[in-house]
């Protein structure tokens, strides 16, 4: 059994996992060589040989104990006919959207948009470099997929408050997401992920509505993976309230963020917790690492624990501090 699984399904507490969100990413020099040479970010997302390269250099270099695919969760969107470009320094820009466009993809065409992924996927199932390691396929979660899809770029500024006006039409783009994202789950299992982590960035700007924007879209996504016999694990970034969400969802594991108090969840919360270290102690020294890295390793002693960030990795860390937190967590005992 891998170790993520050692932990998710025999609840071992006496070993913790380790793997980054983002580990494939900017951070890394290796990465940066090949962006260099391939401006354009969706065609590297569809180009199996060197998304392959990028998702093993993570692996090659720190031995985590999970690959996640090197892919992206605007790929859905993409693959449904939406135009998705990533801009220097802007991060993502999506096109315009019309749903009667939508309406007309049908799964094959999907299927097909994205073949490249299914195929870097089916690559990695025979890679010798992740024996005994999980494959980590992914989505974006509807809420978070929506709110791409009609705001075009990152929220961070906050939403439009008629975004979410005409109600027909959101529910029916809600009911196009949960069919092509659980076709694309379905896809990536088929051709070898291991585990599915559901990506809810921005589920913390549910204001009301939980049960139509976050429970009900997750609860679905999270009985699909489940029948389909793989442990999937969930991330909704910045919610309130992680144990009336597991009590709901059910999920196999949540990764909580920085912002929960990881003390009083391990009191109430019985399902494996992965996640929470702030990532951006990676850019501090390597003596307050320890301390904050060592705060989450003692509170979960008890606790199905996966070693994981809050959020994903920053691109300004150093590649030696992933080394001293790899050394913190696997020679804690
Ligand atoms: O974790 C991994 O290493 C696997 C690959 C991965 C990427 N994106 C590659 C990527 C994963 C799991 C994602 C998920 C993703 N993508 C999320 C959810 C997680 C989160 O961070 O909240 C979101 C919201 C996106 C959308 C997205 N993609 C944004 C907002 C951006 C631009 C901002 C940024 O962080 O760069 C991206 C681009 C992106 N996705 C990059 C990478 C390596 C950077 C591309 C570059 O080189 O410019």
């Amino acid at each position: 059994m891998t170790p993520i699984k050692e932990c998710l399904i025999n609840r071992n507490t006496k070993i913790n996992p380790i793997w980054l969100m983002r580990q494939a990413g900017r951070y890394l020099p290796e990465f940066r060589d090949i962006r260099k040479e391939n401006p354009d970010f969706i065609k590297l997302c569809l180009n199996p040989d060197l998304s392959e390269e990028i998702t093993l250099q993570p692996i090659k270099r720190f031995d985590f104990d999970a690959a996640i695919i090197f892919s992206d969760i605007l790929m859905v969107p993409y693959g449904m006919g939406q135009t998705v470009e990533f801009k220097k320094n802007l991060g993502p820009n999506l096109g315009s959207l019309e749903i009667t466009e939508l309406q007309k993809i049908t799964e094959n065409s999907f299927k097909k948009n994205l073949a490249p992924i299914y195929k870097l996927l089916s690559n990695l199932k025979d890679s010798k470099d992740l024996k005994d390691k999980d494959i980590i396929g992914f989505v974006g979660a509807p809420w978070t997929l929506l709110v791409y899809m009609l705001n075009k770029v990152s929220p961070k500024k906050g939403l439009p408050s008629d975004l979410l006006k005409d109600k027909i039409f959101i529910d029916e783009l809600l009911n196009l997401l949960d069919k092509f994202i659980k076709i694309h789950i379905e896809n990536q299992i088929n051709a070898g992920a291991t585990i599915i982590q559901i990506f809810d960035s921005w589920a913390g700007l549910i204001k009301k509505d939980f049960d139509r924007f976050l429970y009900n879209p997750t609860l679905s996504l999270v009985n699909h993976v489940k029948k389909l016999g793989v442990p999937v694990i969930c991330f909704p970034r910045d919610i309130s309230d992680y144990v009336q969400f597991s009590k709901i969802v059910k999920p196999s594991m949540v990764n909580i963020d920085y912002n929960i108090d990881a003390k009083s969840l391990v009191e109430t919360l019985d399902i494996p917790i992965q996640g929470g270290l702030d990532p951006k102690f990676l850019l501090t020294e390597k003596e307050t690492l320890k301390k904050e890295t060592l705060k989450y390793l003692e509170i979960f002693k008890d606790h199905p624990y996966v070693f994981n960030l809050g959020h994903g990795i920053l691109p300004e860390t150093k590649v030696e501090m992933v080394y001293e937190l790899i050394q913190i967590v696997r020679g804690y005992k």
